[in-house]
């Protein structure tokens, strides 16, 4: 694969909607939530955007956008200047956020916080949360606990150090101090949530790249019943 890994995959083809369930679910889960115009909103790992820009013209709120990738960067920006949407972008981590204490009214991080360190990153949510602000992710989940050889194949693909079950994330929000904490969601099946509607595509990429695409959708056939995800969301107080 030499070193390609499954990120470069979604930003050289420029994925919008790079989480289970696509932009539907995102409207779906923001119905319930109290954003206003005045709200300060942050899209968390937001990729090209897709559910930002969302943000921007559900609410009209004050929108910003966090994300390392500078390809995601690049393809964010053009999406965001494209529509004339007033979004401010930002590079960094969301295990160190470039955001002082007690910033934003709302949180949405889609399928971010299952690639990184999970308790840095959630605690840096808690932090630049306002106290009263909420956060919603949607995030990678296993259904039950998996043998050693299962779970070092998933990891290895996406780089990741662990594989949460429903109640590692709901213990690891609290551990954070959030409140509240709801998980929602059937027990999905990967393999029939929406797929990403979108692509954006670099101008150059490596074929090598085709191969990771098809590496994820044998992923997601040989797991479908353990590789799930779910809704998180809850609170500061
Ligand atoms: C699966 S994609 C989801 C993107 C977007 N939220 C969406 O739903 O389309 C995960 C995103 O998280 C970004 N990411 C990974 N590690 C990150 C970090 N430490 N801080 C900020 N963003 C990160 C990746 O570059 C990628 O754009």
């Amino acid at each position: 694969m030499g070193g390609l890994t499954y990120f470069d995959f979604l930003a050289k083809f420029g994925v919008g909607g790079a989480h289970p369930g696509g932009i539907g679910l995102t409207k779906n889960m923001l119905l319930n939530e109290n954003i206003t115009e005045q709200s300060f909103v942050l899209d968390a790992g937001c990729g090209t955007g897709q559910s930002t820009a969302y943000l921007y013209q559900q609410y009209k709120a004050n929108v910003w956008g966090l994300e390392i990738n500078p390809i995601m960067i690049e393809k964010a920006k053009d999406r965001f200047k494209n529509l004339k949407m007033p979004i401010q972008l930002t590079q960094g981590s969301v295990e160190s956020m470039p955001f002082e204490d007690n910033t934003f009214d709302f949180v949405l991080s889609e399928s971010v916080l299952a690639f990184v360190n999970k308790p840095n990153a959630i605690q840096e949510f808690y932090r630049v949360l306002k106290p009263g602000g909420r956060i919603i992710a949607n995030e990678m989940t296993i259904n039950q606990p998996l043998n050693d050889l299962e779970a070092s194949e998933i990891k290895q693909f996406y780089a990741i150090d662990s594989l949460l079950l429903e109640n590692d994330w709901k213990e690891m929000f609290e551990a954070a101090g959030f409140q509240n904490v709801q998980i929602t969601g059937q027990i999905y099946d990967l393999k029939h949530s929406a797929p990403a509607q979108e692509f954006n595509f670099s101008r150059n990429f490596e074929p090598e790249l085709f191969g990771i695409l098809n590496q994820h959708g044998n992923m997601l056939v040989k797991y479908h019943d353990v590789l799930s995800y779910r809704i998180i969301s809850c609170s500061k107080n």
